[in-house]
């Protein structure tokens, strides 16, 4: 049995004191948002507990799906790092970044300089997405959908190398027989956010899981705890969101929670039980912990 927690978008503040040579683009609306919105409905406490509990649950690995900071500054890029450490060392858990990582040009280089021991394959040198990841019976391939974009946009984009790598990818790894978890923060199925926030090219991901398979897909950014399929040559494939590692109960989005995936079995014959844990929707702060919410059986394709 292996165990796979996932977590997304802990948005981690809280922001650091800004100059403002540093708000002169689209970060100007992140900080006002932020402090109108997030600074009220995500705090530390709730992440804290969430990843206490994670820690005692001891899983095998643990995958995070990205929006690790809000409009990536340097300092929050640097605390985000050291936030990481203390989450896993970098064998035992699996980043990829998402569009608040990448919040304007330029912001993503230096993400993926200081998280780079999250996100480098076992036997790659650098960085280099898609990358691949061994972990017992799983195979855990991060795709960056980060990209910076304009102001009120937070799209995502993989672009036609990165789709091409993951097919060929998805495919060396199926015949190897690897349970196969693509982690990425943007959800690539159809219809799955607003306009404004979407894969772009997320047909070419769908089409990369159509034509060569996979087990399980993971992605963040909605903040939504939600279960939908894509297709695949052996049936459809789970694709699992999960909400903000960091939100407050009591607001529209769920509140703080991860997801933990048993994983047994063989190839064409898997098994995955999913558990969700986290912060009830009337939890209040004095007296939070965090709750076994919901198990599920997730039918793998095979
Ligand atoms: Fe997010
Ligand atoms: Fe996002």
């Amino acid at each position: 049995m292996f165990r796979l927690a996932h977590l997304s978008d802990p948005h981690l503040g809280p922001m650091p004191d800004t100059r403002i040579r540093d708000l002169l683009s689209k970060r100007v609306i992140g900080y006002v948002n932020w402090h109108r919105s997030r600074a009220r409905s995500m705090t530390a406490t709730w992440l804290d507990g969430l990843v206490e509990d994670i820690h005692a649950t001891a899983p095998d690995h643990i995958a995070v799906t990205g929006d690790l900071v809000n409009i990536a500054l340097d300092l929050e890029i640097s605390a985000a790092r050291a936030w990481m450490d203390a989450l896993a060392p970098p064998h035992l858990a699996s980043l990829v970044p998402g569009n608040h990582d990448a919040y304007v040009p330029g912001a993503l280089r230096r993400a993926i300089k200081a998280w780079a021991p999250y996100m480098t394959g076992d036997d790659a040198p650098d960085v280099a997405f898609p990358y691949v990841r061994r972990r017992g019976p799983l195979a855990l391939i991060g795709v960056s959908s980060a990209r910076a974009s304009g102001p009120w946009f937070a799209t995502g984009r993989v672009g036609s190398r990165q789709a091409k790598a993951l097919r060929t990818q998805l495919q060396q790894l199926g015949a190897e027989g690897a349970f196969r978890v693509l982690m990425i923060h943007h959800p690539p199925h159809r219809g799955a956010t607003a306009w404004n926030k979407r894969l772009t090219d997320a047909s070419h991901v769908r089409a990369a899981i159509k034509r060569a398979g996979c087990e399980l897909v993971l992605h963040g950014h909605t903040h939504l705890a939600t279960r939908m399929e894509i297709d695949s040559p052996n049936g459809p494939v789970p694709v699992i969101g999960v909400p903000s590692a960091s939100n407050s109960p009591g607001h529209k989005r769920p509140a703080a929670r991860y997801n933990l995936f048993s994983i047994s079995g063989s190839p064409g014959q898997w098994h995955c039980e999913m558990e969700e844990r986290g912060y009830p929707a009337s939890a209040s702060s004095d007296a939070a912990t965090v709750e076994h919410l919901a198990s599920r059986h997730l039918a793998i394709p095979g």
